[in-house]
């Protein structure tokens, strides 16, 4: 049996280290927050629901470590806020980073209150950790079936990142999507964009889809609108890393381009992701922060210089695609359809949902 990319004991948090594939399958073994903030950093482990788990599963670590110190209530919530806030900061993109560690302090705090012992409040964290990962594998095989039932034939999908097994709790979101319709027989084919600079599409997604025998081809980003224009692409299906209330979309660097090219040949453009990547907070995507990564993800490649020493670079991670270019958002519920502010008003209420899903 396939080891899972994200696995727990109390105490150890056993990832797998995407930064190596598909070079070397290694895993690593993480025993404090500090630890996983790192990797979480580094993008040991990366995808907004998978960040969200291992965060976490960092928070359940922490709630053994100080619950083997003899520490007074508010010490300890305090030490629990403190890894919480290093958690979240260790990237700004992503909401279901500190949406995972909100829950998870939530159950502290709830569990303290009412008298718990720490020990039990720990173990409280660990099957918290634990039931955010369970959900999310849940939610995205629902979001797989609902993104396949909006075609009525085999479709050929173009595909952005790597928003797999790898970027989620498992089966993936618009990856969830390609997942499903090949089960049932109605994936054409699928390009996966490499994804410059990290390489997601080409390092991630295609290591994935090959492990799992279903046929792709990989492609420069720079290749997207010449396919589009003469390969038969029937629909763009990406992921999200927060979702504003209107709609607008923070995603993997180059969906913004995407979303322009789909409108420009007339294809539906679609967004995957579960509900934990709605940020209800948000009006619309010009809060979003937008992370800032290392200049060396752009000026080397493959461990090799790519750009003159002194070169001047800008390496934004993700783009926000406005809610305007955007046919329908894939959630565990459904599918969201424009008017997207009131669509997903609807979805966060739970009120009328149903109305507004497909
Ligand atoms: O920088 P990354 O690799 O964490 O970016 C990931 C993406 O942008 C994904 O498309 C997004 O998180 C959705 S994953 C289901």
């Amino acid at each position: 049996m396939r080891e899972p990319h994200i696995s727990y004991q109390p105490g150890v948090l056993r990832l797998l280290d995407q930064t190596q594939l598909p070079a070397a399958t290694v895993f690593v073994e993480l025993r404090s927050w500090a630890e996983v903030a790192a990797a979480i950093r580094r993008l040991l482990v990366r995808g907004a629901p998978a960040i969200g788990i291992t965060a976490a599963y960092g928070l359940a670590l922490e709630g053994h470590t100080l619950a083997a110190r003899t520490l007074d209530d508010a010490t300890f919530i305090q030490g629990l806020r403190r890894a919480g806030e290093g958690l979240t900061s260790a990237r700004p993109t992503a909401v279901n980073l500190g949406w995972a560690v909100t829950r998870m302090l939530d159950v502290a705090q709830t569990q303290v209150a009412s008298g718990g012992a720490h020990g039990a409040v720990a173990d409280a964290l660990d099957a918290q950790a634990r039931a955010i990962h369970e959900e999310d594998v849940a939610a995205c095989h629902r979001i797989g079936d609902h993104g396949a039932a909006l075609f009525d034939k085999a479709v050929c999908i173009l595909t952005h990142c790597n928003t797999g097994d790898l970027a989620t709790g498992g089966y993936g979101t618009a990856l969830g999507v390609v997942r499903s319709l090949w089960r049932d027989g109605r994936l054409a084919h699928v390009y996966v964009d490499e994804t410059r600079p990290v390489l997601q599409g080409a390092r991630l997604t295609a290591w994935e889809l090959q492990r799992d025998a279903i046929p792709y081809t990989l492609i420069a980003d720079g290749m997207a609108a010449h396919f589009m224009q003469r390969r038969g692409i029937d629909a763009v299906v990406v992921g999200a890393d927060r979702i504003a209330r209107n709609g607008d979309t923070a995603n993997k660097i180059g969906t913004y381009g995407l979303a322009v090219l789909a409108r420009a040949h007339g294809l539906p453009f679609i967004v995957a992701a579960p509900r934990s990547t709605f940020d209800p907070a948000l009006e619309s995507g010009a809060g979003i922060v937008i992370e800032e990564r290392d200049a060396a993800e752009m000026t080397t490649f493959a461990g090799a210089r790519s750009a003159p020493v002194g070169a001047t670079v800008a390496n934004p991670a993700f783009d926000v695609t406005p809610a305007e270019f955007i046919t329908s958002i894939v959630t565990e519920s459904g599918s969201l359809k424009p008017p997207l502010t009131s669509a997903i008003a609807a979805m966060l209420d739970g009120a009328s949902y149903a109305k507004a899903a497909r």
